[in-house]
């Protein structure tokens, strides 16, 4: 009876028990799940990236992706969808539209969000790409 029965409880609390290689991945996964915060600049930030007509054009594209729904093709934001929620849209098009927000500050629009608008997760865009977005952007005024 007791020869029988101490080897069935060792199955069973090698099954409940988790194994060293599921700890540890669980570990290096909190790396990966570090929130968008994390790369929150500061408002006064200047740009860091030189732009290139390489990373403009992936600038283009993603806006073309990610943007243009909302804020239109060419940035001045009349779009059907953006009408439909019933919301009016800063116009990329208007020089003035932009002048007064410092790169830093749309850095952390563009990467948090805000209101209506929903955020541009670090897995969709570095933060590279996010500064040349915004460079793309300044340029529709032009
Ligand atoms: C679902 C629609 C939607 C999408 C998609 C969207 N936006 Fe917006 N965006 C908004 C709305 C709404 C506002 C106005 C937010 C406010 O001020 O209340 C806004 C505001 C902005 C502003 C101006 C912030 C300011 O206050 O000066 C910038 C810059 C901007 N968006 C860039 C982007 C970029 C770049 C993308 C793509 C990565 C993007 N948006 C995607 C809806 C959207």
């Amino acid at each position: 009876m007791l020869k029988s029965f101490l080897p069935l409880s060792a199955v069973i609390l090698f099954a409940l028990t988790p194994t060293p290689s599921q700890g540890s991945k669980q570990e290096n996964a909190t790396p990966d799940a570090a929130p968008a915060s994390a790369a929150t600049q500061a408002d006064a930030a200047t740009n860091p990236v030189k732009p290139t007509a390489e990373s403009q054009a992936k600038a283009r594209g993603l806006y073309l992706i990610d943007c243009a729904m909302c804020h239109g093709d060419n940035g001045n934001g009349q779009t059907d969808i953006v009408k439909g929620m019933g919301l009016t849209l800063p116009d990329f098009t208007d020089l003035k539209t932009l002048a007064g927000t410092p790169d830093g500050q749309l850095f952390n629009i563009i990467r948090n969000g805000k209101d209506k608008m929903p955020p541009e997760a670090a897995g969709r865009a570095n933060d590279s790409l996010v500064w040349n977005l915004i460079v793309y952007i300044r340029k529709m005024s032009k």
